[in-house]
C-alpha cells in the first residue's frame, strides 16, 4: 500500500500530508546546474576572499592613493602608511586577524543573511531543497526558527552595518581622485568607482531597504517622499540578485587591480595627471 513506499520518519517530504511520491523527483531537465553553478561561484568568491583579506600586501597604492575594498577601513599599525583613512585606532595585529576585521564580519553577515544569498545556499549547499520539485534529503524542517537559522532575521541590522561600510568605500574612492600629484583620473579611479556605484545598488536594492523606505505604512497617498523613495528601491530590488552576482565580481576585479597595481605587475593606465 501507499504506506510502504516510505520508511522513514512522518516529517518533511514523507508528511502524511505530502503526496506519497518514490522518487526523489520526476524532473527530467537539468535542475542540479544552476545549484552547481551557484556553489562553485561562490566558492570561488570565498576562497579569493579569505587568500586576500589574510595576504596583507599589495592592498595600496600609494602613488594614487587606491585602496582596495577588502583592506578598508584600515585601522591598526599593521597597515601600510597612508593607508588608514581614518586614522590609527589599533596597535599591531597578529596575522590571523585580516585589517579589515571591523568591517568584515558585517558584511559577512550581510551577505549570508541576504535573501538572495539565503536561495544561492540553501539550494547550493544544504539542498534544503536543491530545486524547485527536487525532494531535500533532510528528514527534518524548521524553517528559520531555530538556532541558527533565526539569525536570519538580524538582516535588518547588517542593512545598517553595510550602509555605514558602503559609505567608507565610497569615501575611499572619493580619496583616489587626489594622488601624490594632486588631482589626478586613472583607470583604477574608474574601477575603483564603479565598484562603489554597483555596491551602492546592491546595497539600496536590499528588501530590508525596501522595507525601512516604504514598509509599515497605511496610507501611501500620506507618505509621497517615502513612497517615491519606496518605488525607486523597489525597481533597483528586481534586480536584487544580478547586483549580488555582479559586486561579487566587481569586488574580485577591484582588488585584482589594486593587487597588480601595487606589485608593480601592471602601471595604472592614466587618463589625467
Ligand atoms: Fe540581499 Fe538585503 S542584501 S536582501
Amino acid at each position: 500500500d501507499s504506506h510502504s513506499v516510505t520508511t522513514q520518519l512522518d516529517t518533511g517530504v514523507h508528511a502524511p500530508s505530502r503526496a506519497r511520491i518514490g522518487a526523489r523527483t520526476l524532473r527530467k531537465d537539468r535542475w542540479w546546474l544552476p545549484p552547481a553553478l551557484t556553489a562553485a561561484g561562490l566558492a570561488v568568491f570565498v576562497i579569493y576572499a579569505t587568500v586576500r583579506s589574510f595576504m596583507r600586501v599589495d592592498y595600496w597604492v600609494g602613488e594614487h592613493h587606491y585602496l582596495t575594498p577588502f583592506y578598508s577601513p584600515c585601522l591598526s599599525e599593521s597597515c601600510v602608511a597612508g593607508s588608514s583613512h581614518f586614522g590609527i585606532w589599533f596597535g599591531e595585529l597578529p596575522g590571523f586577524i585580516p585589517l579589515a576585521f571591523l568591517s568584515l564580519p558585517f558584511l559577512l553577515g550581510f551577505r549570508l543573511t541576504c535573501y538572495y544569498y539565503r536561495k544561492a545556499y540553501y539550494r547550493a549547499f544544504w539542498l534544503s531543497p536543491p530545486a524547485c520539485a527536487v525532494s531535500e534529503p533532510h528528514q527534518k524542517y524548521t524553517g528559520e526558527t531555530r538556532l541558527p537559522l533565526i539569525i536570519q532575521n538580524a538582516h535588518r541590522y547588517f542593512f545598517y552595518a553595510a550602509l555605514v561600510v558602503t559609505l567608507v568605500n565610497t569615501y575611499d574612492a572619493i580619496l583616489a581622485f587626489g594622488g601624490e600629484n594632486g588631482f589626478g583620473i586613472g583607470l583604477g579611479n574608474v574601477v575603483l568607482l564603479g565598484n562603489v556605484v554597483l555596491l551602492w545598488c546592491y546595497t539600496l536594492s536590499c528588501h530590508s531597504c525596501r522595507h525601512v523606505t516604504g514598509g509599515r505604512l497605511k496610507h501611501f497617498s500620506r507618505n509621497p517622499v517615502r513612497y517615491w523613495i519606496w518605488t525607486k528601491v523597489s525597481t533597483l530590488n528586481t534586480r536584487h540578485m544580478a547586483f549580488a552576482w555582479i559586486t561579487l565580481g566587481t569586488l574580485v576585479l577591484t582588488d585584482l587591480y589594486v593587487w597588480l597595481v601595487a606589485s608593480g605587475t601592471i602601471t595604472d593606465l592614466r587618463f589625467i595627471n
